[in-house]
C-alpha cells in the first residue's frame, strides 16, 4: 500500500503524513528530506546554487524511485511533484494519492514567518501562493485519488478523513 501526499507548500503534506502513517503502521517517507540526504545540503541552498531545473531532475528521479518501491509506506512530497508529467503518472499509477487542497489565504496565514521555503522568499509570498495555486490546482486534481479539504479540521480529523477513504 503506497499513499501519496500532494499539495501546496503549507498545506501540511508533511504533518498530516507522519500522523498518518503512524496510525496505519506503516513508514513515513518525507521526499524533500531524501533529496536533501543525497545532495547533503538543504534545498534552499541548492535552488540557490543550481537553479530550478537541477532540483526538478532530482526530484523526478527520487519520486521514481520512491513511489516505485514495494514496502507499504506514506509518502509526502514536495509542493511542485505534480509540474512533470512523468511524475503525475508515476503517483498516480503507482498508489493512492491524496491532494491536502488549502486555500492559497489558509497557507499564508500558517507559514508566512517560515525562512524555509525557497518559493515564498519573495517580496509578496500571498501573490506568489495565489498563482503557484492556479497554476498547480488542476495538476493536483489531475494526479489525486481524492481531494481533501485541509481548512479547519485538526491534523487527527484530517487522517481520519483519509483513513475513512482509503
Ligand atoms: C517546492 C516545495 C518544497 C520543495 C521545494 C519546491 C515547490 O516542498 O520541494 O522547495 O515547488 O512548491 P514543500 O511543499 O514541502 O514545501
Amino acid at each position: 500500500m503506497r499513499i501519496t501526499l500532494i499539495g501546496l507548500p503549507g498545506s501540511g503534506k508533511s504533518t498530516v503524513g507522519r500522523q498518518l502513517a503512524r496510525r496505519l503502521g506503516v513508514v513515513f517517507i518525507d521526499s524533500d528530506q531524501v533529496i536533501e540526504q543525497r545532495i547533503g545540503c538543504s534545498i534552499r541552498a541548492f535552488f540557490d546554487r543550481e537553479g530550478e531545473a537541477s532540483f526538478r531532475d532530482l526530484e523526478e528521479s527520487v519520486l521514481n524511485e520512491l513511489s516505485a518501491a514495494p514496502e507499504a509506506a506514506v509518502l509526502s512530497t514536495g509542493g511542485g511533484a505534480v509540474l512533470r508529467p512523468a511524475n503525475r503518472q508515476h503517483l498516480h499509477q503507482r498508489g493512492t494519492v491524496i491532494y491536502l487542497r488549502s486555500s492559497p489565504e489558509e497557507i499564508f496565514r500558517r507559514i508566512r514567518y517560515d525562512k524555509t521555503r525557497p518559493l515564498l522568499q519573495v517580496a509578496n509570498p500571498l501573490e506568489q501562493l495565489r498563482s503557484l495555486y492556479v497554476q498547480r490546482d488542476p495538476l493536483y486534481r489531475e494526479t489525486a485519488h481524492y481531494v481533501v479539504e485541509t481548512g479547519r479540521p485538526s491534523v487527527t480529523t484530517l487522517v481520519n478523513m483519509i483513513t475513512m477513504q482509503l
